[in-house]
């Protein structure tokens, strides 16, 4: 059975959020399609919802997530927010997990976690109720972190894990480790945008200066991240800012 830090997280967090709950579920079939779910029937109060397993986890892109309970930990914190521009949160929230978990841990736009080229954890955001002409929505910020080595199976490269950084590391004390940094600096992003959070980025930027492919068909060198979060590409036709998560870029083959 795992001992979840849910009191210690609340203690941290309920001064910043009123209302905020954290709710672990033995299982469920993605805490993100829950959150959503819940936001589309008009329940926004801030909530972390933690999964022990998930039966029908999602990755970005239409992917699917694959965890393992005890070797994954799979979480959301929903949240209603209403920031002057949305681009870049799910930079800023990459940035926020690499703080707290690492010195070593990179990110790669726009918001995979990676130790060594090697994908270490996942963001998936979703909003709910936003309207166009208003800010305001309700964010799910998922976050799927590979704790114990992960099999290799369908995936080019086999996953990196956090107990190769901290041999400690079980799903519980990563939770307590990332979750109250992420409300705090969820909320600096309302308040301050992207640009709160560009040098942070760049400073575990794992593609800035190396040459990239784009899935629409583009190449050329990394320059790092724009001030609104869009990835700079030195190509053949000039400096082409990639704002579009639609797009997919990987680093080109040596
Ligand atoms: C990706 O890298 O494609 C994003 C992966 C996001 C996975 C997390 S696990 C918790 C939350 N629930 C989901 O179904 N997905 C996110």
């Amino acid at each position: 059975m795992i001992r979840w830090p849910a009191e210690a997280i609340w203690e941290a967090v309920a001064p910043l959020l009123p209302g905020f709950t954290v709710e672990i579920l033995p299982e469920i079939d993605s805490t993100n399609s829950e959150l959503m779910r819940r936001a589309r029937a008009g329940l926004t109060e801030p909530t972390l919802l933690v999964a022990e397993r998930q039966t029908a986890g999602r990755g970005r892109l239409g992917r699917d997530w694959q965890s393992a309970a005890g070797d994954s930990l799979t979480f959301s914190l929903g949240l209603p927010l209403a920031p002057a521009d949305w681009s870049g949160l799910s930079l800023a929230v990459g940035a926020s997990v690499a703080d707290s978990l690492h010195p070593a841990v990179r990110l790669k736009w726009p918001n995979d976690l990676w130790l060594q080229d090697r994908k270490l954890a996942g963001i998936l955001i979703e909003t709910a109720g936003l309207v166009a002409g208003s800010a305001i929505g309700q964010a799910v910020i998922g976050i799927g972190l590979n704790i114990a080595p992960r099999p290799a199976s369908g995936l080019s490269t086999p996953p990196a894990c956090v107990r190769e950084l901290l041999p400690d590391a079980d799903a519980a004390s990563v939770l307590e480790r990332v979750a109250p940094a992420l409300v705090r600096d969820v909320l600096a992003f309302q308040q301050a945008g992207f640009a709160a959070f560009q040098a942070r980025f760049a400073s575990r930027d794992a593609l800035r200066g190396r040459p990239v492919t784009l899935s629409d068909g583009g190449a050329g060198i990394a320059q790092g991240v724009s001030e609104t979060g869009a990835l700079l590409v030195h190509t053949a036709a000039g400096l082409q800012a990639i704002a579009s998560s639609e797009v997919s870029v990987r680093p080109a083959a040596p």
